[in-house]
């Protein structure tokens, strides 16, 4: 079980709250939260979960909610491939994003990395049939291993980036945008079945 159910407090997110009916989007590697807070202002009728290995991370993320009393935000400390087993039930996202997540440029470390194929499985789990996983990064061969990997997963299709909603910026995006690194983006919509069509 996640420690964040094991002793719930205010911003912890309890299976009701998980499965309250509203769409729920979970932003993996949250950071300080601006991504989640910045969503779960402009869509209130949307829930925002964050999830961030980093406790002090986590804390700066919570007070930034409390401050501006989001009711429809939480975040929880967690590895992401763990904490999306542990803690979420099937099929409860509608958007899974993954922005930047750690690249892990050295051979030996590639195992670290978020994406690969586990995480797929765990991500087709818990995001809705028609939802989506959503992943940007500015490292071309991290980018390059999660195409060929989602190429071989019969259970998402790669869909537009582009899905008629404004975003708003991550902190890491800021920053690329800012020095004109290329950044990378892939949106994969999950499939019914794993062998649909
Ligand atoms: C490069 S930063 C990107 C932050 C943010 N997503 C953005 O775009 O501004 C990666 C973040 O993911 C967190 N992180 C890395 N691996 C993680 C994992 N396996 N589970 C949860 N958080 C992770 C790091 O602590 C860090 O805050």
């Amino acid at each position: 079980m996640n420690a964040a159910l094991d002793a719930p407090g205010p911003a912890d997110p309890p299976l009701e709250w998980l499965r309250s009916g509203e769409p729920l989007e979970i932003d993996l590697g949250c950071h300080k939260g601006t991504f989640v807070v910045a969503m779960a202002r402009q869509f209130p009728c949307v829930r925002f979960l964050g999830i961030e290995r980093q406790r002090g991370r986590v804390e700066k993320s919570r007070a930034k909610i409390e401050r501006l009393a989001l009711a429809n935000a939480r975040v929880v400390p967690g590895e992401g491939l763990e904490t999306l087993r542990d803690l979420l039930p099937d099929g409860v996202a509608r958007v899974v994003h993954v922005s930047f997540p750690d690249p892990w440029p050295k051979r030996r470390h590639q195992a670290r990395r978020l994406v690969n194929r586990a995480f797929l499985d765990e991500a087709w789990r818990v995001i809705e049939p028609g939802g989506t996983l959503r992943v940007m990064t500015d490292d071309a061969p991290y980018f390059a291993a999660m195409i060929g990997v989602a190429a071989g997963f019969p259970g998402f299709r790669e869909a537009d980036w582009e899905d008629g909603r404004i975003y708003p910026e991550t902190e890491f995006q800021r920053k690329f945008a800012a020095l004109a690194k290329p950044i990378y983006r892939l949106a994969l919509r999950r499939c019914d079945s794993m062998s649909s069509e």
